[in-house]
C-alpha cells in the first residue's frame, strides 16, 4: 500500500516536471511546447544532471495549414477523439460531442468542425435539425445500415452513434450545431474520359502527380486537390470529382422524373435541389457520398421513415443513372 502511494507521488512529480498536462489540449500556437525538447531537470530518484538525449525520444511534429494561426501535432491530427480546429473564427463553439470527449470519437473528426465532411463521410453543415436527428435515430435503431458493411469509415460512424456513453443530449447538440452552419461547396465536378491515375489511402483517392493517367470508365473518382492539406483536416481543402463525359446533362434530364413512378427530384428536394419541406438539400454536395446514398436506397439499407419516399425514386435507376444524378446534383450551386 505504502509502496503504491510513493509510486503515485513520484509519478505526479514526473508528470508535473515534464509538463504533460492532459491528453487533449486545444490547438494553439503555444502547443508548439509539446514538441519542445524535454526538460533536463532531474526527477526524484534519477541520477541528477544527466541531460536527456532528445534524439532517443523523437516527439510529434507540429504543423499548420495556410491561413491558420494554429498548430496541431501530427499525433493529434490522427486522433479520432479530437476535432482538429483550424479556423475557430469560422464556426460557433463546438458542443462536446462534436469537439471530442474521450473515449468517444468526435463527430468533428470525420465531419470536421465546419461540417464540410470529407468524401469518405458526409457533409452535415446546413442539413435540417430534424433530418440530422432522424438519421442518427435511424442508425441507432438499425433502420439505416451501411450500404457496404465492410466500409470502415462507416463502421466507425455506427460505433460512435451507438456508443453507450453518447447521450441523446450529445446528439441533439451535434444536430443543432451542424444544422446552424452554412454549407460551403468545396467540390468541382469535372467530366472526363481520362483522369490522373489514382491510388487509395484510407478511404479516399489520391491523384497521381507525376503525369500518369488512367481511363475513368463508369465511375466517380473524387479526391482532394492537395492531399497533404486534406490529411491535416484543413476545412478549406478543395476536391475534384471526375465524372463520365455527358453525365451532368444526363443527370439533369433524369432529375426531371419519368412522368409516372419517378417524381422530379425538385418536387421534394426543392428548387435547385437546395432543400424542400420534405427532403434535405443535395445541391453542390460531395458527389460520391450522394452516389453511395442513392445506392443505399436502391439496395434497401436505408429504411427510415424518410427513406421510404426515396425507394420508388431509385427503383428504376441503374448504377450509371445514379452516377449521372449525383454528378448533376454535385455540380449545382448550394
Ligand atoms: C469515423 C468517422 C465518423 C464519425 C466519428 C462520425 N461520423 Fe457521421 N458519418 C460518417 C460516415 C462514413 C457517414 C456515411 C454513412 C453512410 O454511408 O450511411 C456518416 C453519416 C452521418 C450522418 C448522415 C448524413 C446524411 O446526410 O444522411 C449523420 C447525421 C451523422 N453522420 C452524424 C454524426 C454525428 C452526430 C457524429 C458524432 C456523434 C458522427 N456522425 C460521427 C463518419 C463518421
Ligand atoms: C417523394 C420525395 C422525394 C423525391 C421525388 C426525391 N427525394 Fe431524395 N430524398 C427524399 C427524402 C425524404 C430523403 C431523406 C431520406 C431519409 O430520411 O432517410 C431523401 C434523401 C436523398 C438523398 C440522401 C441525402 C443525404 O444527405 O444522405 C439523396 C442523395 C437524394 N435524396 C437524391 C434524390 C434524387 C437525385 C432525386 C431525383 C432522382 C430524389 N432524391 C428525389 C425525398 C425525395
Amino acid at each position: 500500500m505504502i509502496g503504491q502511494a510513493i509510486r503515485q507521488a513520484l509519478m505526479a512529480i514526473a508528470i508535473a516536471t515534464v509538463g504533460i498536462t492532459a491528453p487533449i489540449f486545444s490547438g494553439n500556437a503555444g502547443s508548439a511546447a509539446l514538441a519542445a525538447t524535454p526538460s533536463a531537470t532531474p526527477v526524484a530518484g534519477q541520477t541528477p544532471a544527466e541531460p536527456v538525449p532528445a534524439w532517443a525520444f523523437p516527439g510529434p511534429l507540429n504543423k499548420s495549414v495556410p491561413g491558420s494561426k494554429l498548430a496541431w501535432s501530427d499525433v493529434q491530427m490522427f486522433d479520432r477523439a479530437i476535432a482538429v480546429e483550424w479556423f475557430p473564427e469560422e464556426h460557433p463553439a463546438m458542443p462536446p460531442s462534436v469537439k471530442g470527449r474521450m473515449p468517444l470519437y468526435a463527430c468533428g473528426y470525420c465531419h470536421l468542425p465546419e461540417g464540410a465532411g470529407r468524401p469518405e463521410s458526409a457533409p452535415l453543415a446546413g442539413l435540417p435539425y430534424e433530418y440530422l436527428l432522424q438519421q442518427a435515430a435511424d442508425m441507432r435503431s438499425g433502420a439505416r445500415v451501411l450500404p457496404d458493411p465492410s466500409y470502415f469509415a462507416g463502421i466507425n460512424m455506427l460505433l460512435t452513434i451507438k456508443h453507450p456513453q453518447l447521450t441523446q443530449q450529445d446528439i441533439d447538440d451535434a444536430a443543432r450545431y451542424y444544422s446552424s452552419l452554412k454549407f460551403i461547396k468545396h467540390t468541382r465536378v469535372i467530366e472526363a474520359a481520362e483522369i490522373p491515375a489514382v491510388t487509395t489511402n484510407a478511404f479516399v483517392y489520391v491523384f497521381d502527380e507525376t503525369g500518369k493517367r488512367e481511363p475513368l470508365g463508369e465511375r466517380i473518382i473524387e479526391g482532394p486537390d492537395d492531399f497533404e492539406r486534406f490529411e491535416r483536416r484543413d476545412p478549406h481543402t478543395t476536391f475534384t470529382a471526375y465524372v463520365p463525359v455527358g453525365s451532368i446533362a444526363r443527370g439533369a434530364a433524369l432529375a426531371k422524373g419519368n412522368g409516372s413512378t419517378r417524381l422530379s427530384c425538385e418536387s421534394c428536394h426543392g428548387e435547385g435541389l437546395k432543400g424542400g419541406a420534405l427532403a434535405p438539400p443535395i445541391a453542390g454536395r460531395p458527389v460520391t457520398p450522394q452516389f453511395r446514398q442513392l445506392y443505399a436506397f436502391k439496395i434497401g439499407t436505408r429504411n427510415g421513415a424518410g427513406a421510404l419516399l426515396m425507394h420508388p425514386v431509385v427503383a428504376d435507376l441503374s448504377q450509371r443513372d445514379m452516377i449521372d444524378l449525383a454528378a448533376y446534383a454535385g455540380s449545382l450551386e448550394p
